[in-house]
Protein backbone atom coordinates (compact mmCIF):
# COMPACT_ATOMS: atom_id res chain seq x y z
CA UNK A 1 0.00 0.00 0.00
CA UNK A 2 1.54 3.60 -0.66
CA UNK A 3 1.22 6.43 2.31
CA UNK A 4 -1.26 8.79 0.49
CA UNK A 5 -3.80 5.56 0.34
CA UNK A 6 -3.65 5.26 3.52
CA UNK A 7 -6.50 6.17 5.91
CA UNK A 8 -4.87 5.71 9.27
CA UNK A 9 -5.31 5.38 13.05
CA UNK A 10 -2.41 6.57 15.22
CA UNK A 11 -2.74 5.87 18.51
CA UNK A 12 -0.52 7.68 21.20
CA UNK A 13 0.00 10.70 18.64
CA UNK A 14 0.45 13.51 21.04
CA UNK A 15 3.70 12.93 21.63
CA UNK A 16 7.12 11.28 20.78
CA UNK A 17 7.04 8.78 17.89
CA UNK A 18 3.05 8.66 17.61
CA UNK A 19 3.58 12.54 17.02
CA UNK A 20 6.38 11.89 14.15
CA UNK A 21 4.73 9.22 12.36
CA UNK A 22 0.96 10.85 12.66
CA UNK A 23 2.81 14.13 10.98
CA UNK A 24 5.07 11.84 8.62
CA UNK A 25 2.03 10.55 7.11
CA UNK A 26 -0.24 13.37 6.82
CA UNK A 27 2.60 15.18 4.74
CA UNK A 28 2.66 12.29 2.70
CA UNK A 29 -1.12 12.49 1.84
CA UNK A 30 -2.61 10.20 4.21
CA UNK A 31 -5.82 10.80 6.59
CA UNK A 32 -4.83 10.64 10.10
CA UNK A 33 -6.83 9.89 12.93
CA UNK A 34 -4.57 10.87 15.79
CA UNK A 35 -6.07 9.89 18.88
CA UNK A 36 -4.18 10.14 22.44
CA UNK A 37 -5.37 11.02 26.49
CA UNK A 38 -3.32 14.29 26.50
CA UNK A 39 -5.96 16.93 24.83
CA UNK A 40 -3.11 19.97 24.89
CA UNK A 41 -0.76 17.94 22.58
CA UNK A 42 -3.39 16.53 20.13
CA UNK A 43 -3.99 20.15 19.97
CA UNK A 44 -0.20 21.31 18.86
CA UNK A 45 -0.38 17.82 16.67
CA UNK A 46 -3.43 19.67 14.61
CA UNK A 47 -1.75 23.10 14.50
CA UNK A 48 1.18 21.57 13.03
CA UNK A 49 -0.49 19.10 10.55
CA UNK A 50 -2.71 21.69 9.29
CA UNK A 51 -0.09 22.84 6.09
CA UNK A 52 0.18 18.95 5.24
CA UNK A 53 -1.16 17.63 1.79
CA UNK A 54 -3.29 14.61 3.54
CA UNK A 55 -5.94 15.30 6.15
CA UNK A 56 -5.17 15.59 10.13
CA UNK A 57 -8.59 14.77 12.89
CA UNK A 58 -7.79 14.46 16.06
CA UNK A 59 -9.51 12.25 18.91
CA UNK A 60 -9.32 12.09 22.65
CA UNK A 61 -9.84 8.54 23.07
CA UNK A 62 -8.29 6.08 26.00
CA UNK A 63 -6.67 2.75 24.27
CA UNK A 64 -7.60 1.14 27.67
CA UNK A 65 -10.85 1.84 27.38
CA UNK A 66 -13.45 -0.81 24.95
CA UNK A 67 -15.82 2.38 24.28
CA UNK A 68 -13.10 5.05 23.99
CA UNK A 69 -11.82 2.67 21.40
CA UNK A 70 -14.97 2.03 20.29
CA UNK A 71 -16.33 5.38 19.92
CA UNK A 72 -12.69 6.68 17.78
CA UNK A 73 -13.13 3.87 15.19
CA UNK A 74 -17.03 4.77 14.72
CA UNK A 75 -16.46 8.36 14.15
CA UNK A 76 -13.50 7.92 12.27
CA UNK A 77 -14.70 5.43 9.95
CA UNK A 78 -17.63 7.60 8.89
CA UNK A 79 -15.23 11.10 8.79
CA UNK A 80 -13.11 9.84 6.56
CA UNK A 81 -15.39 7.50 4.32
CA UNK A 82 -13.63 4.06 5.62
CA UNK A 83 -10.26 3.26 7.49
CA UNK A 84 -7.36 0.69 6.26
CA UNK A 85 -4.65 1.21 8.60
CA UNK A 86 -3.68 1.37 12.46
CA UNK A 87 -0.93 2.00 14.38
CA UNK A 88 -0.60 0.54 17.55
CA UNK A 89 2.03 2.90 19.78
CA UNK A 90 0.18 4.69 22.68
CA UNK A 91 2.38 3.30 25.51
CA UNK A 92 3.10 3.64 29.34
CA UNK A 93 5.86 2.36 31.44
CA UNK A 94 5.45 1.67 35.44
CA UNK A 95 8.88 -0.05 35.77
CA UNK A 96 10.00 -1.32 39.42
CA UNK A 97 11.49 -5.00 40.30
CA UNK A 98 9.58 -8.16 40.52
CA UNK A 99 11.03 -8.96 44.38
CA UNK A 100 13.41 -6.50 46.29
CA UNK A 101 14.45 -7.46 49.88
CA UNK A 102 15.95 -4.24 51.68
CA UNK A 103 19.40 -4.62 52.64
CA UNK A 104 19.24 -2.93 56.34
CA UNK A 105 15.23 -4.27 57.37
CA UNK A 106 15.08 -7.71 55.79
CA UNK A 107 11.42 -6.34 54.31
CA UNK A 108 10.37 -7.73 50.92
CA UNK A 109 8.94 -5.41 48.71
CA UNK A 110 6.53 -6.72 46.11
CA UNK A 111 5.91 -5.27 42.22
CA UNK A 112 2.49 -3.77 42.77
CA UNK A 113 -0.36 -5.81 40.51
CA UNK A 114 -1.74 -1.89 39.76
CA UNK A 115 1.44 -1.15 38.05
CA UNK A 116 1.22 -4.78 36.16
CA UNK A 117 -2.16 -3.94 35.32
CA UNK A 118 -1.77 -0.30 34.11
CA UNK A 119 0.86 -1.25 31.48
CA UNK A 120 -1.01 -4.35 30.99
CA UNK A 121 -4.86 -2.46 30.18
CA UNK A 122 -3.00 0.34 27.91
CA UNK A 123 0.43 -1.57 26.02
CA UNK A 124 -1.44 -4.93 25.52
CA UNK A 125 -5.23 -4.50 26.05
CA UNK A 126 -5.37 -1.22 23.78
CA UNK A 127 -4.04 -2.74 20.60
CA UNK A 128 -6.30 -5.64 21.03
CA UNK A 129 -8.78 -3.40 20.92
CA UNK A 130 -7.90 -1.15 18.54
CA UNK A 131 -6.70 -4.12 16.25
CA UNK A 132 -10.01 -5.81 17.31
CA UNK A 133 -12.14 -2.55 15.90
CA UNK A 134 -10.58 -2.17 12.58
CA UNK A 135 -10.56 -5.82 11.78
CA UNK A 136 -13.95 -6.10 12.60
CA UNK A 137 -15.39 -2.66 10.81
CA UNK A 138 -13.26 -3.85 7.63
CA UNK A 139 -14.59 -7.23 7.43
CA UNK A 140 -17.80 -5.77 7.59
CA UNK A 141 -17.90 -3.64 5.41
CA UNK A 142 -15.86 -5.71 2.74
CA UNK A 143 -12.68 -3.31 2.85
CA UNK A 144 -9.55 -4.46 1.75
CA UNK A 145 -6.50 -4.11 1.94
CA UNK A 146 -5.40 -3.43 5.31
CA UNK A 147 -2.36 -3.04 7.45
CA UNK A 148 -1.96 -2.99 11.14
CA UNK A 149 1.75 -2.19 12.86
CA UNK A 150 2.22 -2.65 16.58
CA UNK A 151 4.78 -0.93 18.33
CA UNK A 152 6.59 -3.63 20.31
CA UNK A 153 10.31 -2.80 22.24
CA UNK A 154 13.59 -4.49 22.30
CA UNK A 155 11.98 -5.03 26.01
CA UNK A 156 10.24 -7.56 24.67
CA UNK A 157 13.05 -9.94 25.86
CA UNK A 158 13.13 -9.78 29.64
CA UNK A 159 14.00 -6.49 30.74
CA UNK A 160 15.10 -6.53 34.49
CA UNK A 161 12.82 -3.92 35.99
CA UNK A 162 10.19 -3.85 33.26
CA UNK A 163 8.08 -7.30 34.25
CA UNK A 164 4.47 -5.66 32.80
CA UNK A 165 6.39 -3.68 30.27
CA UNK A 166 8.69 -6.68 28.77
CA UNK A 167 5.54 -8.94 29.09
CA UNK A 168 3.08 -6.43 27.55
CA UNK A 169 5.50 -5.95 24.48
CA UNK A 170 6.57 -9.75 24.20
CA UNK A 171 2.50 -10.47 23.92
CA UNK A 172 2.16 -7.54 21.11
CA UNK A 173 4.63 -9.52 19.27
CA UNK A 174 2.79 -12.81 19.60
CA UNK A 175 -0.51 -10.94 18.45
CA UNK A 176 1.43 -9.45 15.50
CA UNK A 177 2.21 -13.24 14.39
CA UNK A 178 -1.97 -14.71 15.44
CA UNK A 179 -3.62 -11.54 13.63
CA UNK A 180 -1.30 -11.59 10.68
CA UNK A 181 -2.41 -15.60 10.07
CA UNK A 182 -6.22 -14.72 11.20
CA UNK A 183 -6.11 -11.46 9.24
CA UNK A 184 -4.71 -12.25 5.96
CA UNK A 185 -8.05 -14.04 4.15
CA UNK A 186 -9.50 -10.37 4.77
CA UNK A 187 -6.75 -8.85 3.06
CA UNK A 188 -5.36 -7.08 6.11
CA UNK A 189 -1.34 -7.19 6.89
CA UNK A 190 0.14 -6.77 10.45
CA UNK A 191 3.70 -6.18 11.40
CA UNK A 192 5.22 -5.37 14.23
CA UNK A 193 8.40 -2.51 14.99
CA UNK A 194 11.13 -3.38 17.89
CA UNK A 195 12.35 -0.01 18.76
CA UNK A 196 15.75 0.09 20.90
CA UNK A 197 16.46 2.97 22.32
CA UNK A 198 14.90 5.93 20.37
CA UNK A 199 16.04 9.57 20.85
CA UNK A 200 12.49 10.62 22.26
CA UNK A 201 11.13 13.55 24.38
CA UNK A 202 11.73 10.92 27.82
CA UNK A 203 15.71 11.53 27.15
CA UNK A 204 15.75 15.23 27.39
CA UNK A 205 16.07 14.99 31.35
CA UNK A 206 18.81 12.66 30.61
CA UNK A 207 21.99 13.84 32.55
CA UNK A 208 24.65 13.42 28.85
CA UNK A 209 26.67 10.96 31.65
CA UNK A 210 23.72 8.52 31.89
CA UNK A 211 23.07 8.81 28.81
CA UNK A 212 26.71 7.83 27.97
CA UNK A 213 26.53 5.05 29.88
CA UNK A 214 23.23 4.02 28.39
CA UNK A 215 25.03 3.83 25.00
CA UNK A 216 27.79 1.84 25.82
CA UNK A 217 25.93 -1.35 25.81
CA UNK A 218 24.93 -0.34 21.86
CA UNK A 219 26.94 -1.24 19.43
CA UNK A 220 26.80 1.44 17.15
CA UNK A 221 26.43 3.55 20.10
CA UNK A 222 24.16 5.67 19.62
CA UNK A 223 20.19 6.54 19.59
CA UNK A 224 17.67 5.39 16.92
CA UNK A 225 15.93 8.46 15.35
CA UNK A 226 12.48 8.99 15.35
CA UNK A 227 12.74 8.95 11.74
CA UNK A 228 14.58 5.57 11.58
CA UNK A 229 11.59 4.36 12.89
CA UNK A 230 9.22 5.44 11.07
CA UNK A 231 11.05 3.90 7.75
CA UNK A 232 10.71 0.81 9.42
CA UNK A 233 6.50 1.53 9.95
CA UNK A 234 6.44 2.32 6.30
CA UNK A 235 8.35 -0.65 4.78
CA UNK A 236 5.64 -2.50 6.92
CA UNK A 237 3.46 -0.62 4.82
CA UNK A 238 4.34 -0.56 1.66
CA UNK A 239 5.66 -4.36 1.35
CA UNK A 240 2.36 -6.03 0.52
CA UNK A 241 4.33 -9.43 1.55
CA UNK A 242 5.59 -8.62 4.59
CA UNK A 243 2.88 -9.82 7.84
CA UNK A 244 3.31 -11.80 10.77
CA UNK A 245 6.83 -10.24 11.20
CA UNK A 246 8.95 -8.04 13.71
CA UNK A 247 11.28 -5.57 12.11
CA UNK A 248 13.98 -4.66 14.48
CA UNK A 249 15.69 -1.54 14.44
CA UNK A 250 17.90 -0.99 17.89
CA UNK A 251 20.88 -0.36 16.97
CA UNK A 252 22.45 -4.33 17.56
CA UNK A 253 21.57 -4.16 21.13
CA UNK A 254 20.44 -7.09 22.99
CA UNK A 255 19.06 -7.00 26.41
N1 LIG B 1 11.19 5.76 23.45
C1 LIG B 1 11.82 4.60 23.30
O1 LIG B 1 13.04 4.51 23.40
C2 LIG B 1 11.01 3.36 22.98
C3 LIG B 1 11.68 2.16 22.75
C4 LIG B 1 10.96 1.01 22.42
C5 LIG B 1 9.58 1.09 22.31
N2 LIG B 1 8.93 2.26 22.55
C6 LIG B 1 7.47 2.27 22.40
O2 LIG B 1 7.13 3.22 21.41
C7 LIG B 1 5.85 3.79 21.69
C8 LIG B 1 5.96 5.31 21.74
O3 LIG B 1 6.94 5.65 22.70
P1 LIG B 1 7.40 7.17 22.96
O4 LIG B 1 8.72 7.10 23.60
O5 LIG B 1 7.20 7.97 21.74
O6 LIG B 1 6.35 7.56 24.11
P2 LIG B 1 5.72 8.96 24.58
O7 LIG B 1 5.54 8.84 26.06
O8 LIG B 1 6.48 10.14 24.05
O9 LIG B 1 4.29 8.91 23.86
C9 LIG B 1 3.32 7.99 24.23
C10 LIG B 1 1.98 8.63 24.00
O10 LIG B 1 0.96 7.67 24.37
C11 LIG B 1 -0.06 8.40 25.03
N3 LIG B 1 -0.86 7.51 25.88
C12 LIG B 1 -0.53 7.01 27.10
N4 LIG B 1 -1.55 6.29 27.60
C13 LIG B 1 -2.55 6.33 26.67
C14 LIG B 1 -3.85 5.80 26.63
N5 LIG B 1 -4.34 5.07 27.65
N6 LIG B 1 -4.61 6.03 25.53
C15 LIG B 1 -4.13 6.80 24.50
N7 LIG B 1 -2.90 7.34 24.51
C16 LIG B 1 -2.12 7.11 25.59
C17 LIG B 1 0.67 9.46 25.84
O11 LIG B 1 -0.20 10.51 26.23
C18 LIG B 1 1.74 9.88 24.86
O12 LIG B 1 1.31 10.97 24.05
C19 LIG B 1 5.41 3.16 23.01
O13 LIG B 1 4.57 2.06 22.76
C20 LIG B 1 6.71 2.70 23.63
O14 LIG B 1 6.52 1.63 24.53
C21 LIG B 1 9.62 3.40 22.89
Amino acid sequence: MQLNEMRIVVTGAASGMGRHFALSLARAGAKVAACDVNEAGLASLAEEAASASGELKTWITNVADEASVEALFSEAWDAFGHLNGLINNAGIIRDGLFIKKDKETGAVRKFSLAKWQQVIDVNLTGPFLCARELAAKMVEHDIAPGVIVNISSISRWGNMGQTNYSAAKAGLVADTVLWGKELARYGIRVGAVAPGFVDTPILEGMPPAALEKMLKGVPLRRLVSQDEIFQAVQFIIQNDAFTARVVEVDAGLRL
